[in-house]
């Protein structure tokens, strides 16, 4: 098969840069919208594999992507576990706080409750099939284990991380177990997603950018590694990109001890230093500012062409450096598709 977006993750030339959007699915599209209303919330529509499917064809009929991500969250794994999850409509994920051994000893993984997202990729690459997106990869996901505890022990967004960040530096050996259990829980996610259908995955840590350094090896660098070395042993040839966000100077340590195939650049890694340090090693994927996107216009062209002109030479797919702002006008989206796939290279 001659994806554009796996053979550049093999480290081959493709036929155009491919590119794909981090939360391309979304709140941007009025389809979007509307099926979220009609299934009444977010978890609803993200457990229904029918709907899962639609709305994670939905960007691609629209702007034939090289790659549609499964719809799901990150949050699932939380919810595998045995944590109640709920997104309150505007106000983001809300769950109930972990904070003690005895609450961690209580987490338990049931894979039943996955059953929903392997179905989704089950229909969504049968589906994909039936309407000629055969060019286009289907990528599974998951949460990094450092990102993923941040909600559980927070018990939702924060800003700052201070009770996940006291855990970690008072009461590691306790943080250690809950990091222990979201590798192992993941692995096993990751490994089904591949089996449902999954032709790559991504790995978002979103907020390893927070670390120091002792703290990003064992917290963002080592549960990542053994996550990868774990699928890698049952599925050698799938490739894993790895989204470190923030990682900033450590950027090359993660790529020496994580085993990924390519790893995703956020908005403030510099093009030139990106090129001599991470994309001799690995294809590199990113990392046009979302808010670029959101303005549109020659901005985006700009800084668009920026990045194809540093980047577009070695193995490199085209994506933002964070997730879609879900005010961005879908025309936009569809100028900055016509902008990278007619780049010359
Ligand atoms: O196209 C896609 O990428 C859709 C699949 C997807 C979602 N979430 C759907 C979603 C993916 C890959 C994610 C990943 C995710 N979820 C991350 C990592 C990527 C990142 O953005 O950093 C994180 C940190 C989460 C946790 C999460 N989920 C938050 C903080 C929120 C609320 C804030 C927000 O953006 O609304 C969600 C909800 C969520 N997940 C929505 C979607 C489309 C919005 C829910 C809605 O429809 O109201």
């Amino acid at each position: 098969m001659n994806k554009p977006f796996l053979q550049v993750l093999k480290g081959k030339k493709a036929a155009h840069i491919p590119c794909w959007f981090m939360r391309q699915a979304g709140r941007y599209l009025p389809e979007y919208r509307e099926l979220r209303a009609q299934k009444g919330g977010f978890l609803e529509l993200a457990f229904d594999p029918k709907a899962a499917c639609e709305v994670t064809i939905q960007p691609l009929r629209r702007f034939h992507m090289d790659a549609a991500i499964i719809f799901s969250d990150i949050l699932v794994i939380p919810y595998a576990l045995g944590q109640d999850l709920k997104f309150a409509a505007g106000e983001g994920p809300q769950l109930p706080p972990i904070r003690t051994l005895d609450e961690i000893n209580a987490l338990a993984f049931d894979d039943e409750k996955l059953e929903p997202v392997y179905e989704a990729l089950r229909l969504t690459r049968k589906a994909m099939q039936d309407e000629g997106f055969d060019q286009t990869a289907l990528i599974g996901f998951a949460g990094a284990p450092w990102t993923v505890a941040t909600y559980m022990v927070e018990g939702g967004g924060s800003k700052d991380y201070p009770q996940t960040k006291e855990m970690a530096f008072a009461r590691p050996e306790i943080f250690q177990r809950l990091i222990d259990i979201l590798v192992d829980s993941t692995s096993r996610y990751l490994i089904k997603q591949i089996e449902a259908g999954a032709e790559a995955l991504q790995i978002f840590d979103s907020w390893a950018g927070v670390l120091n350094e002792e703290q990003f090896k064992r917290w963002a660098i080592d549960p990542v590694a053994e996550i990868i070395r774990r699928v890698k042993a049952v599925h050698p040839d799938i490739p894993i990109i790895g989204f470190p966000r923030g990682a900033a100077l450590y950027y090359p340590a993660y790529l020496d001890a994580v085993d990924v195939d390519a790893v995703g650049l956020d908005t403030t890694v510099p093009l030139d230093w990106a090129v001599q340090n991470l994309q001799t090693r690995v294809p590199v994927q990113g990392n046009l500012d979302p808010m670029a996107l959101l303005a549109g216009g020659d901005v985006m062209k700009h800084e668009a062409e920026k990045i194809l002109t540093v980047l577009g030479d070695k193995p490199f797919i085209f994506n933002l450096g964070h997730g879609i702002h879900k005010e961005t006008p879908p025309e936009h989206v569809a100028q900055l598709m016509e902008i990278i796939h007619s780049w010359k290279k």
